[in-house]
């Protein structure tokens, strides 16, 4: 079968090449998927590059979330043959079959192409996880959302609407304003360059965010801790700025907010009814149509260079799906 291999460690991706490879052997627990939509996200490249928490033993196969269908089941599994899923385990979901943990695993939502289920599945629940579930987002209040126009910040932005949030979309390239607002509609979006905290309190009439959601890091952090309301809460995604922010300790407290780390696979992990909760929930939500992945490009798995590079040159409005087998 064709699958996208990380063979040694680079970053500009000289290390990773399609290869043939056989087909995964199911162990005990798993569940063999035939795939049929995988997409990319952030620690995809930042693994081919070992800048990721977790760094794979190489040789490994790329791509940690995918949607398919089951081909083959243990005696035990709660699926069968011909189910419709998503999920994923870290590595192995850019190929044409992956073996993948039964915990891993959820239906695919009713009336969804497996080209959006692969889109939703890890950036929603990250969003989910995060908005919800640590920052108890409330109807009416106001949330920022930086990296709006990345696979998580468009899944944020696209929750917190349908649970009747305002929203502010940061994105840090004034080329995507436009398109951010057209595609993803939240109340305003802004650049996030250079001080941005005295839009945010124009926008919010002084209020400031309830929420913040922030995978950018860096200096955007920094000014975001800035827009932050009383009582409100500071959620740290991620760093696709490349720096992780310092801040000294007295501002959360003479502001009164909240930092709150999100690590949204572990949470599923650790709290596996929380995990199943939230995969439910957000199918729920697709399935009465209040939210919809954005999706940039869908590409066959052979220009998976194409989709790793536009997500490195911070092309992207939307998730890269990657189909294997054509
Ligand atoms: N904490 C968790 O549980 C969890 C789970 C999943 C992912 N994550 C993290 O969330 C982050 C986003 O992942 P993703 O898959 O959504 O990535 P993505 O689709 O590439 O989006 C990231 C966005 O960040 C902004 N960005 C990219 N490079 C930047 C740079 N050099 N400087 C400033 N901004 C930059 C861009 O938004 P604009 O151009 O619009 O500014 C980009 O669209 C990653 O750090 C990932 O590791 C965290």
């Amino acid at each position: 079968m064709q699958a996208l291999r990380v063979l040694n460690l680079s970053d500009d991706l000289s290390g990773t090449q399609l290869a043939e490879l056989p087909k995964p052997e199911r162990a005990a627990g798993e569940v063999l998927v035939q795939v049929r939509a995988a997409s990319l996200n952030f620690p995809d490249l930042l693994m081919t590059r070992g800048k990721y928490q977790l760094e794979p033993e190489l040789p490994f196969t790329s791509g940690l979330e995918l949607a398919g269908e089951v081909v083959e089941v243990g005696a035990e599994s709660a699926f069968k043959v011909g189910d419709k899923v998503i999920g994923g385990n870290k590595t192995g979901a850019f190929a044409e079959f992956a073996a993948i943990p039964e915990r891993g695993l959820s239906p695919l939502p009713k009336g969804m192409s497996f080209e959006k289920g692969a889109a939703m599945g890890a950036a929603y629940s990250t969003g989910y996880t995060g908005l919800v579930e640590l920052a108890n987002l409330k109807e009416g209040q106001w949330v920022l959302v930086t990296g709006a126009s990345g696979g998580v910040g468009l899944a944020a932005i696209d929750l917190a609407k349908a649970m009747g949030a305002k929203v502010i979309a940061g994105t840090g390239c004034l080329s995507k304003i436009d398109q951010i607002q057209a595609q993803a509609n939240p109340d305003k979006v802004i650049l996030t360059q250079g001080q941005f905290r005295e839009e945010v309190s124009q926008i919010t009439e002084g209020h400031l965010c309830d929420i913040v959601f922030d995978p950018v890091g860096g200096d955007v952090f920094d000014e975001a801790t800035r827009c932050v309301t009383f009582s409100g809460k500071l959620v740290v995604v991620g760093f696709t700025s490349g720096r992780i922010a310092n801040i000294a300790t007295n501002i959360p407290l003479i502001k009164g907010f909240s930092i709150v780390g999100l690590r949204a696979g572990e949470y599923a992990r650790r709290f596996p009814e929380r995990g199943r909760a939230i995969n439910a929930a957000i199918a729920k939500l697709a399935e009465e149509g209040c939210i919809d992945p954005l999706i940039d490009r869908t590409l066959p798995l052979w220009r998976w260079h194409e989709g790793f590079n536009a997500m490195a040159n911070r092309e992207l409005i939307g998730k890269v799906v990657f189909v294997p087998g054509c």
